[in-house]
């Protein structure tokens, strides 16, 4: 028996629970892992808040697409992956576990020295950064504005642009600034005024933008700045981004879900991560029976970092 958080109907983190289910043994291509750490999203609150439906045959929801952990049996015909092999794994269904059967080809091996934690927080964000920056064609030589530069993905896309060569220029909350110029982006408040406040950061203009946060202000400052449309992209402000032509990343319609794009960035995090080039700034680490509490704390905006979920 394994413990699991479901969503047990829709609406607030309180109709989260942990409870027991059966996961049987791993069929063919599948493998058994033991969760050491598993990442929280935003949309996995969003998967139970309503806003994507509310299909009461889809309760309980299993919750959590990345984890970390050590393999405990492979199914019959899975080759490479032997138990005892520390993993990091994406795609997963219902990573906020103590165990769980995940797809063999979602298994990457984790270097020894990436904590569990930032191993479980590394994929979704960086699998979605790498997609927004390979659509956008950002490469040396640009100037980049990335809306969000301090949340999960937004500190991704500046990492991976940094290393690309590629100068940055990231919108965050004051108190995340410090940490923006870290990554090696100069930091800009966003609010009332952003489109100066760029400027001036950027004196040559900005050649692509990448935006996180969604909001009609980050999308109608991109496509001020920055004058070829397909230079610009959004993760979360579909409806806007639609309305303006850029390029609509991930879920939702009329999206790209860009699913090869993802799968192959996925070593190539690994590899940055080992060569210095990305981090995962962990902000806080809860127990999978404090979930609720977890949730909160992320729909609130109140965590500097990823949140994590340990068993
Ligand atoms: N389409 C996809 O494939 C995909 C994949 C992953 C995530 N997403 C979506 O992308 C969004 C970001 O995800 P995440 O994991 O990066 O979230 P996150 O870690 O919570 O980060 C949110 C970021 O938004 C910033 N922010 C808050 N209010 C803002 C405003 N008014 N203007 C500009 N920035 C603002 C925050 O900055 P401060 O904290 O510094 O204020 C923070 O940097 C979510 O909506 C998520 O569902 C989409």
């Amino acid at each position: 028996m394994a413990r699991a958080v479901v969503a047990t109907a829709y609406g607030d983190p309180g109709v989260l629970a942990l409870v027991d289910v059966r996961n049987g043994s791993p069929g063919p291509g599948q493998v058994l892992l033991e969760v050491r750490a598993a990442g929280v999203n935003p949309s996995d609150w969003k998967s139970y808040s309503g806003a994507w439906g509310t299909d009461p045959g889809k309760l309980p929801l299993r919750l959590g697409h990345e984890a970390s952990g050590v393999v405990l049996a492979v199914g019959p015909d899975v080759e490479g992956v032997e138990p005892g092999d520390e993993v990091i794994a994406y795609p997963v269904t219902g990573a906020y576990a103590d165990r769980v059967l995940v797809r063999a080809t979602s298994l990457l091996p984790k270097p020894a020295g990436l904590s569990w934690e930032k191993a479980a927080g590394l994929m979704v964000a960086g699998v979605t950064a790498a997609h927004t920056l390979e659509a956008t064609r950002v490469g040396a030589g640009d100037t980049v504005l990335v809306h969000g530069a301090s949340g999960g993905v937004g500190a991704m896309v500046v990492q991976l642009a940094h290393a690309k060569g590629a100068r940055v220029i990231g919108t965050a909350g004051p108190v995340n600034h410090e940490y923006v110029s870290d990554l090696h982006a100069v930091p800009v408040a966003y609010g009332p005024g952003l489109a100066d406040r760029v400027r001036a950061a950027a004196p040559g203009g900005v050649s692509a933008a990448i935006d996180t946060a969604g909001t009609d202000e980050a999308l109608d400052t991109s496509a001020t700045l920055v004058t070829d449309r397909h230079r610009i992209a959004t993760i979360a402000g579909f409806r806007r981004g639609a309305q303006l032509g850029v390029h609509l990343l991930g879920g939702g319609e009329g999206a790209d879900p860009g699913k090869d794009v993802r799968m192959k960035a996925r070593a190539a995090l690994v590899r940055h991560w080992e060569n210095g080039h990305l981090d995962v700034r962990v902000g806080a680490t809860y127990h999978l029976a404090d979930v609720a509490r977890a949730h909160r704390a992320g729909i609130d905006g109140k965590v500097q970092g990823k949140i994590i979920l340990k068993p």
